[in-house]
């Protein structure tokens, strides 16, 4: 057959040719992936054929995204794990806390990548994030850090931190009503900003000044990737499905370029002040202290030497990641303890009277009197239960991994490199095997007595501290 054959080959042949094509590819792209768990005998928790079960992103989602994976945490009944998936991306949701640190820690060398992970020269600054570094670039990172923010670095900022907050509770001293009307999400945002500033990048502004609009515009412009917006949504999923596929529909980086170059300015004047001899204890300073010292290897557990510098970008995209994270997460803690303290008023009253022992006639609260407070403390932990800001980790499968059987009903499950792992924070939270009457804002849960019922890995803070995976893979 020649080509003046083919081309005379009707276009109704040409049309079924066409559909059947697309069939395939149909089945291959959407029907295929969404066997993969079924065909290693799994208990499923339902399935929307081309959506998944959970449409990440949550946009197309009856129930919210924390919500709906409680659901499919629950639909596992007293399995180890059940599978599910997120458009098209097979997850396997582990339920079992043992399993979770048996993965998540002891194995995290397995489990090396987190699934949000962007290639290097998606974003210049933003990929080199500890959030999605990965592997030794990861570890060298991390033991930076854990220096830079050990606990005697982190109380000698607390006076840069009492000062940020006395500035921000002057701005409403001169008020005469008894009752305020304010944006709550705006008014937090802008004092982690204001917090931010001072402490990550080495600014101190008050918050009422231009400059400081500015860092607050600029921050709320590099974070507008997560910010609601079906299109930012859908353009963020596309990244993480397919980055060729993100940059063509014009998401050139997570970033905005304006704003990774207003704070990489930021940490190049930080490095200036600490290069003139003017010292300040904030995150800068300690990162160039650190820098200047003469590191052996031994002296130090988690440091190696060839870590100790730090490029003005990398510096950048680890404060960028703080302060992100504070707008994000810590932003919705406050949030969540203003709204529980508004509605349990008896609560709110124990507070303040905990408070009234160490803040009377004017006088500031020690860095020591903050941290003994024990009531605080069972509030924080309790709106971090209720209310985790992380509602899901997850890592992906880095080499051939098996999850052996624990009980005769169970099979050997055997996950390929690429399979994504993930643990529902909020689903172990809201389980009422774990925390009865999960739905009760209830600070006694972590008051002395009862703390020591807690299994710490039923909690975000024990399981998958960074801290104990380094202890656990790279430091035996
Ligand atoms: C209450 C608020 C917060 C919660 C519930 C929270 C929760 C978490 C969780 C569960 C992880 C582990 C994620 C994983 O392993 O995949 C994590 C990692 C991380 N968080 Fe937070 N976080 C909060 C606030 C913050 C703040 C305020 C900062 C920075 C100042 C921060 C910086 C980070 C960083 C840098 C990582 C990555 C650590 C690493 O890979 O070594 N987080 N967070």
């Amino acid at each position: 057959m020649n080509i003046s054959d083919i081309l005379s080959v009707s276009s109704f042949t040409w049309l079924w040719v066409l559909i059947l094509l697309l069939v395939c590819l149909y089945y291959l792209k959407t029907v295929k992936p969404l066997h993969h768990w079924e065909q290693q005998g799994l208990k499923m928790a339902g399935r929307l054929l081309v959506l998944g079960d959970v449409v990440f992103g949550m946009s197309l989602c009856k129930d919210p995204y924390p919500e709906k994976l409680r659901q499919i945490y629950m639909d596992a009944g007293e399995l180890r794990y059940i599978g599910y998936y997120e458009f098209l991306t097979p997850v396997l949701l582990i339920k079992s806390p043992d399993l979770i640190k048996q993965i998540f820690v002891k194995d995290a060398a397995k489990f090396g990548d987190r699934r949000i992970a962007f290639p290097d020269n998606f974003d210049e600054v933003f990929s080199k994030n500890l959030l999605y570094l990965k592997g030794q670039e990861w570890k060298d990172m991390r033991s930076f850090w854990n220096y830079v923010l050990s606990a005697t670095k982190v109380a000698k900022l607390y006076p840069l931190m009492n000062e940020t907050a006395v500035s921000f509770v002057n701005n409403f001293s001169g008020e005469e009503n008894e009752v305020i009307e304010i944006n709550l999400k705006e008014c937090i945002r802008k004092y982690i900003c204001s917090f931010a500033s001072s402490i990550y990048f080495g600014v101190n502004h008050d918050s009422s000044t231009k400059e400081a609009e500015t860092f607050y515009d600029s921050a709320r412009n590099a974070l507008s990737f997560i910010e609601a917006g079906q299109w930012k949504i859908i353009r963020y999923s596309l990244t993480l499905a397919d980055t060729r596929l993100a940059k063509l529909c014009g998401f050139q980086s997570i970033m905005k370029k304006g704003a990774q170059s207003y704070f990489v300015e930021h940490v190049r004047r930080g490095m200036k002040r600490e290069k003139d001899e003017n010292h300040r204890d904030d995150l800068i300073g300690f990162v160039v202290e650190r820098q200047r010292e003469e590191i052996s290897d031994s002296s130090e557990v988690y440091i190696k030497k060839n870590r100790s510098k730090l490029t003005e970008i990398e510096i950048a995209a680890q404060l960028c990641i703080f302060l992100f994270s504070s707008l994000d997460g810590l932003a919705a803690t406050i949030g969540y303890i203003m709204y529980e303290l508004a509605v349990n008023q008896d609560i709110q009253k124990k507070l303040r009277n905990e408070f009234a022992e160490i803040c009377y006639d004017g006088v500031q609260p020690s860095y020591e009197d903050i941290n003994n407070q024990q009531y605080l403390d069972m509030v924080i932990s309790e709106t971090m239960r209720k209310w985790p800001a992380a509602a899901l980790v997850d890592r992906v499968c880095t080499v051939p991994y098996t999850i052996h059987p624990s009980s005769p009903d169970e099979q050997p499950l055997h996950l390929k490199v690429g399979d994504t792992i993930a643990a529902s924070i909020y689903g172990l939270h809201h389980d009422p095997k774990y925390f009865p009457n999960p739905t009760k804002f209830d600070p006694e849960r972590f008051s002395e007595e009862n703390r020591d019922k807690i299994n710490p890995s039923h909690t975000n803070l024990g399981a998958l501290e960074p801290k104990a995976v380094m202890e656990e893979n790279y430091l035996s």
